[in-house]
């Protein structure tokens, strides 16, 4: 009596999972992509077991794995991949994300049984820097390219971007989906404030160029526009001479209205630091350890009778451009720091 219900338990579970499985495998067909895979590209399209690395990012919280990921080697396979996607049947329900280095928290860049267009493999046209002529310099780069890799091609003219973020390995479209902020913001703006003209393939799959004055409605979406708006295969991006050298300081603070305070009056005041930068800092983050700031190096001692007594801290990052033969300017952030 008591095998019965056992069996039946097997049965039921036996024809769940059949049944289950059999759901499953007929949804996986229904989003037909196999014909992506006569589509005419430069580049390529993986799938199943190579698409694993795309449901994966930062964040290491969600992974979705998409059906398909893109590896484009040109402009016109972002396009031509997209219009095939919005002409197919809209019961598909296909997703499409870019992808830049995957440096979000919350799965942003994944394509939940979607496609995914892997932006780092899109490399042409190459990186072009205009330093000379009446326009200030700007370089024009494609949408997946590092910021890294930008910072050392300008570095050889001499010029560098405006406005960064504090890490550089994140792409280019990456962070113009969002806004692109560090120490740099409070005087030119976030990265999004810094873009002249983007190249960008809407959601037709249609390639448009875009400005404050050309399309400026889609320009303006796309800055800060999480992806939703059109993909960025190029961006055209304000440039500006490199300092020749930098005095970085970093200031730590275990009073929050002593710091906001400090913070505030460094960026209002005029020929002020030319980065600025606040952040709070648990005492276990290791950044006490790696200590340079107004204290002698000479006595790292005197950084250790800081006392936060277990409490969070709070640190002013800045930095003052400088070239070796203006002295002046390390004078004046003497001054600037025995003042504030
Ligand atoms: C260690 C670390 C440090 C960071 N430091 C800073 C910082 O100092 N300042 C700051 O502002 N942010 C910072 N961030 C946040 C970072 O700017 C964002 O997470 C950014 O989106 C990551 O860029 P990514 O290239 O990895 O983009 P992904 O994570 O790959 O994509 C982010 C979003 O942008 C979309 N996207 C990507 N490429 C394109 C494209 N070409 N066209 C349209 N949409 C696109 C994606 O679909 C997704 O929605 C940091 C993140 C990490 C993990
Ligand atoms: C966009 O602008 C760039 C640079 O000005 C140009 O080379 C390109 O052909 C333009 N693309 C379109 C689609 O108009
Ligand atoms: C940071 O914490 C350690 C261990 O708790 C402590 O010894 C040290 O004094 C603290 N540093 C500061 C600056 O408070």
């Amino acid at each position: 009596m008591r095998h019965l219900p056992t069996n039946n338990m097997n049965l039921f579970f036996f024809f769940f999972f059949f049944f289950t499985c059999l759901t499953v495998r007929i949804n996986l067909c229904f989003p037909n992509i196999f014909p992506l895979k006569t589509l005419e590209l430069d580049g390529h399209f993986s799938f199943d077991h190579q698409v694993h690395q795309a449901a994966r990012d930062f964040g290491n919280r969600f992974q979705f794995l998409p059906l398909a990921v893109l590896h484009p080697k040109s402009v016109s396979d972002i396009a031509i991949t997209v219009k095939h996607i919005w002409d197919m049947d809209t019961s598909s329900e296909l997703t499409v994300a870019a992808r830049g280095h995957g440096h979000s928290l919350a799965g942003q860049a994944q394509a939940h049984r979607g496609v995914v267009i892997s932006m780092e493999s899109l490399k042409s046209p190459e990186m072009r820097i205009h330093a000379a002529g009446d326009q200030s310099p700007y370089v024009d780069v494609s949408g997946g390219e590092l910021w890294i890799n930008i910072l050392h091609e300008t570095l050889k003219h001499g010029l560098a971007p405006k406005s960064w973020t504090d890490y550089l390995h994140l792409t280019v479209g990456g962070t113009l989906s969002n806004a692109g902020v560090s120490g740099q913001a409070f005087r030119h703006g976030p990265q999004i404030s810094n873009v002249h003209q983007l190249e960008v393939v809407t959601g037709k799959g249609d390639v448009v160029n875009c400005s404050k004055e050309e399309n400026g409605d889609l320009f303006h979406s796309v800055l800060g526009g999480l992806g939703q708006f059109g993909i960025i295969t190029r961006a055209r991006i304000s440039l500006e001479p490199a300092p020749a050298m930098v005095k970085w300081i970093r200031v730590l603070y275990s009073n929050f209205a002593t710091f906001t305070r400090d913070q505030e009056r460094l960026i209002s005041v005029e020929d002020t630091f030319d980065y600025i930068e606040g952040f709070v800092i648990i005492n276990r983050t290791g950044l006490l350890n790696n200590w340079r700031s107004t204290f002698n190096p000479q006595v790292p001692a005197q950084a250790s009778k800081f006392k936060s007594d277990g409490r969070t801290l709070y640190c002013l990052e800045l930095a003052k451009y400088f070239n070796p033969d203006e002295t002046e300017v390390v004078n004046q952030v003497k001054f600037f720091l025995k003042n504030y």
